[in-house]
C-alpha cells in the first residue's frame, strides 16, 4: 500500500455512530476512502452514510455480542469487497468506583473494547497478510496508560488492547500490515461521558489541559492509516504523565490522590 494514498481503500471503523469514529468516518471520505461504519445503532449509521454519499456503508452490528464482529466485517465485505484498514474504536467505560459496578457491567466493558478488537482483528488480518498490506488501527485511552481511579475496569480493557496491538504488530509488521495504537486524552464532543457517568456522579474528571476535539483525533486516525507508528499518545503532555506513572509510582499516586482531594473538598 502505498504509505499516503488513501484512495479507493476501504476502511471498516467501529463506533462510527458518534464522536470520534463518526468524525473519522468524514476524514476518511475526504481522503478519497469507502467506509464502512459500524455501531449498534443503524439509524444513526444510515444518516451518516446518506450524508457521506456512496463511499459509506452502514454496517450495525451489537460488537458486545459474540457474533457482532462477524456480522459487521461480512457486511463491509459484501458491500466493498475487501478490507484494507480496520479502525478499531467502539468503546464505553462506566465511571465508577470497582465496588459499585456490576459483573455484567465489568464483562461489556472488557468485551466491547477488548474483546471485539481482537476478534474484528482475528477476522480481517488473514486476509490482509494475504495480500501483503494493510493497516490496524486500535483507539485505546489515557485510562490505559495511567491507573485513573473509577475507571479501573475500562483502563485495564484498554492496557490489553495496547498489549495486543504490539504483539499483532510484531506478528504482523513482517508481512506489510502496519499496526499502529492510538491513546487520546479526554476527547469533547463525544457521548463518552454521558454513558460513563449519566448522573454526572463521578469524582475524577479529564482535566481541561488534556481535552481534545473529535476532529484532531480523526486526523490522527487518517494520519495512522497513510502512516502507521507503533503508538500515538495526544495531547503530547500525555506522555509525560504516562512515563511519571510509570517510573515513579509513587510520585503519580500522591498526585493523583491530590487532585482527588481537592476535587472532594469541593
Ligand atoms: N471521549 C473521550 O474522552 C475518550 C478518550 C480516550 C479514548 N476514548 C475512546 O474513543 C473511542 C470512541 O469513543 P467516543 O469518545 O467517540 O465516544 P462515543 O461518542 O460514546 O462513541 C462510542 C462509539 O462506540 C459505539 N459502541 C458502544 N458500544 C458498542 C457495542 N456494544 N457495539 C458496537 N458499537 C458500540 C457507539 O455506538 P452505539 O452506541 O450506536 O453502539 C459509538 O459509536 C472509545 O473506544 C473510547 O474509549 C474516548
Amino acid at each position: 500500500m502505498p504509505p499516503r494514498d488513501l484512495s479507493g481503500l476501504t476502511v471498516l471503523i467501529t463506533g462510527a455512530s458518534s464522536g470520534i469514529g463518526a468524525a473519522a468516518a468524514r476524514a476518511f471520505i475526504q481522503a478519497g476512502a469507502q467506509v464502512a461504519l459500524t455501531a449498534r445503532r443503524a439509524d444513526r449509521l444510515r444518516a451518516l452514510a446518506d450524508e457521506l454519499g456512496p463511499a459509506a456503508w452502514p454496517a450495525a452490528a451489537d460488537l458486545g455480542t459474540p457474533d457482532g464482529p462477524a456480522q459487521a466485517v461480512s457486511a463491509a465485505r459484501a458491500r466493498f469487497g475487501s478490507i484494507d484498514v480496520l479502525v478499531s474504536n467502539a468503546g464505553f467505560g462506566r465511571r465508577a468506583a470497582l465496588a459499585e459496578q456490576t459483573a455484567a457491567e465489568v464483562d461489556e466493558q472488557v468485551r466491547v473494547n477488548l474483546t471485539a478488537a481482537m476478534e474484528l482483528t482475528r477476522l480481517v488480518l488473514p486476509e490482509m497478510t494475504a495480500r501483503g498490506r494493510g493497516r490496524l488501527i486500535y483507539v485505546a485511552s489515557a485510562a490505559g496508560l495511567l491507573g485513573t481511579p473509577t475507571l479501573s475496569v475500562y483502563g485495564a480493557a484498554k492496557a490489553g488492547l495496547r498489549a495486543f496491538a504490539e504483539a499483532v504488530r510484531r506478528e504482523a509488521g513482517p508481512h506489510g500490515v502496519g499496526v499502529s495504537i492510538l491513546s487520546p486524552g479526554g476527547v469533547a464532543g463525544t457521548e463518552f461521558g454521558t454513558r460513563a457517568d449519566p448522573l454526572g456522579e463521578a469524582a475524577v474528571t479529564t482535566p481541561a489541559w488534556l481535552q481534545l476535539s473529535t476532529a484532531q483525533v480523526a486526523q490522527a486516525v487518517v494520519a495512522l492509516a497513510r502512516q502507521p507508528r507503533r503508538e500515538v499518545i495526544i495531547p503530547w503532555p500525555l506522555a509525560g504523565l504516562a512515563g511519571l506513572g510509570r517510573h515513579f509510582p509513587a510520585l503519580a499516586d500522591w498526585v493523583i490522590g491530590r487532585a482527588l482531594a481537592r476535587r472532594a473538598r469541593g
